[in-house]
């Protein structure tokens, strides 16, 4: 299982933030778990240039390999600029963009024919959490969007409750366990024994002071983070408890 520790940083940034991402990598030993940083499309080639023990990845692909789509990035063109990761189904794409899990699982093929690490991010609603309808949310949304081919070596699962994201609402520790529990059998039935293997991050408000309890939950092996990750300062303490953890 690899700890895994991922910043999202979703439409902020420009070449001027490229230096938190040199502070960040500056910050690293041997000792910390993999780091990654999705930045904007436009800064993936510089942040790549950067190198150090920091990984980068883009925040979305299209499904496709190359064509008619004006505006997207292929899976390919990401891993031409050096990135070796790609969020898909992020919750913020499947509103403002109204992606479903078919579309997601076809990035999630893209990414992996590319030779790219798919993070797929999934999580209920509150209203769905309210109905009591959280696993089958979860489960319906694994099965829907996670392709055939996954392996631990090519995906990994963020778990981000919707409405836990950019609002400092965090789910209970208990509710935390039950979704990653829920999570690694979902996977032991479709993945048998790698399943132990793939990454399950938590993602939604985490912060330096709420790190270390979360990566205390047993089938927590790292977090997706947004607003946190954006500067070194905010960064460096999540993944230094993923550290210790
Ligand atoms: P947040 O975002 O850490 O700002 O809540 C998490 C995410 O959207 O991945």
């Amino acid at each position: 299982m690899r700890k895994l520790a991922a910043g999202n940083w979703k439409m902020n940034g420009t070449r001027a933030s490229l230096s938190e991402v040199e502070a960040i990598n500056a910050a690293l030993d041997d000792t910390d778990p993999t780091v990654v940083i999705c930045p904007p499309a436009s800064l993936l080639i510089p942040a790549c240039e950067i190198g150090g023990k920091i990984s980068i990845g883009a925040q979305d692909c299209h499904m496709a390999s190359c064509g008619a789509h004006t505006g997207d990035i292929s899976a390919s063109q990401i891993a031409d600029t050096g990135a070796t990761y790609v969020i898909v189904g992020h919750s913020e794409r499947r509103t403002d963009h109204s992606e479903t899990n078919d579309v997601i699982k076809a990035k999630a093929q893209a990414a992996q024919k590319a030779g790219l690490i798919a993070i797929v991010c999934i999580g209920e609603t509150l209203a769905e959490r309210e109905a009591g309808e959280t696993l089958a949310v979860l489960g319906q949304q694994m099965s829907g969007s996670i392709p055939d081919g996954a392996t631990s070596q090519n995906t990994v699962i963020a778990y981000e409750p919707v409405w836990a994201i950019g609002t400092g609402l965090v789910p209970t520790l208990d509710q935390i366990d039950e979704a990653h529990r829920f999570m690694r059998d979902e996977l032991l039935t479709t993945l048998g024994a790698d399943a132990q293997n793939v990454s399950l991050l938590y993602g939604g408000s985490v912060k330096g002071s709420n790190a270390d309890d979360i990566f205390s939950v047993s089938d927590v092996d790292g977090a997706l983070v947004g607003g946190a990750s954006i500067s070194a300062h905010d960064f460096v303490p999540i993944i230094k408890a993923l550290s210790r953890a």
